[in-house]
């Protein structure tokens, strides 16, 4: 298995790609810390995972505070005496707004949560991490940290700085150990943009079309490269952005 032994921590695990990811990530052997602030659908991966005999701890909390962040370290620590992995997936989007349609607030809050947020839970494991010397950051950015146009002008902005901010942590830590990469979905089927497929949502319409298969990603496609990059196995891929769009990108 891919992640035997491994002790992994998702954020944003109550949905979507970060349940996908944390159910694929306990079949390949990882023991589980799950994140979200929406209890009742932690609660649910997490008995999708134990029925699955998955060994899992389940935490609520908002990732943007920094004392939540700190508290959910020390439980993960104390419960399972390491983290070996940690996936920054947690995120929000404002539709599909350009910049005069976001308000200050949605600004502030989309930076803070996608941005912020991990630079937070970064710094809360990097400690551990460093005098292990080793540890894995799989940042769960977007193809809309490389190109515009599948997101809101907020959103595509804060997955640009995820993915700076990952080539500067491998920058700075490799040497001591330190793996950084953004995981770059293209439009992948999830609660977070399932809304805009059911009303064919124009910019999501232009995003199917763009598709060369015209395929919609899956969770489990992301899921199985997220677990695949998480593991020694992809121990020389390290700053950079890893897409996985169907070839989204590429026209
Ligand atoms: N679905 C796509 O098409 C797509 C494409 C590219 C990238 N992504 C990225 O994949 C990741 C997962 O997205 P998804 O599609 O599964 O979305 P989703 O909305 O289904 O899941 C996001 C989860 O994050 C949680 N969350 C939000 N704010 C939080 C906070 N402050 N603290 C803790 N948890 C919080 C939500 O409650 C939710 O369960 C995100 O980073 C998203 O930007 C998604």
């Amino acid at each position: 298995m891919l992640l035997q032994e491994k002790v992994a921590l998702i954020t944003g695990a109550a949905s979507g790609l970060g349940r996908a990811q944390a159910i694929e990530y306990a079949k390949e052997g990882a023991k589980v810390i799950l994140n979200d602030v929406n209890a009742e659908g932690l609660a649910e991966t997490e008995k999708l995972i134990k029925d699955n005999n998955g060994t899992v701890l389940s935490i609520v909390a908002d990732i943007s505070k920094k004392g939540a962040v700190q508290n959910m370290v020390n439980k993960a620590l104390e419960e399972f005496g390491t983290v070996d992995i940690c996936v920054n997936n947690a995120a929000i989007l404002a539709d599909f707004k350009a910049s005069l349609d976001i308000s200050e607030d949605e600004w502030d809050r989309i930076m803070t949560v996608n941005v912020k947020a991990v630079y937070l839970l970064t710094n809360a494991l990097l400690p551990h991490m460093l005098e292990k010397g080793k540890g894995t950051f799989i940042n769960v950015a977007s193809i809309g940290g490389t190109i515009a146009g599948v997101g809101d002008a907020a959103y595509i902005t804060s997955k640009h700085a995820l993915v700076g901010y990952t080539k500067q942590l491998a920058f700075n830590y490799a040497k001591d150990g330190i793996r950084a990469v953004s995981l770059c979905p293209g439009l992948t089927d999830t609660p977070m943009v399932r809304y805009a497929i059911d009303q064919q949502h124009p910019a999501v319409v232009r995003q199917i079309a763009s598709i060369p298969s015209e395929r919609i990603g899956r969770s489990e496609d992301v899921a199985y490269f997220s677990a695949y990059l998480a593991s020694d196995r992809a121990q020389h891929i390290n700053g950079v952005e890893m897409k996985i769009d169907g070839g989204q990108s590429i026209g």
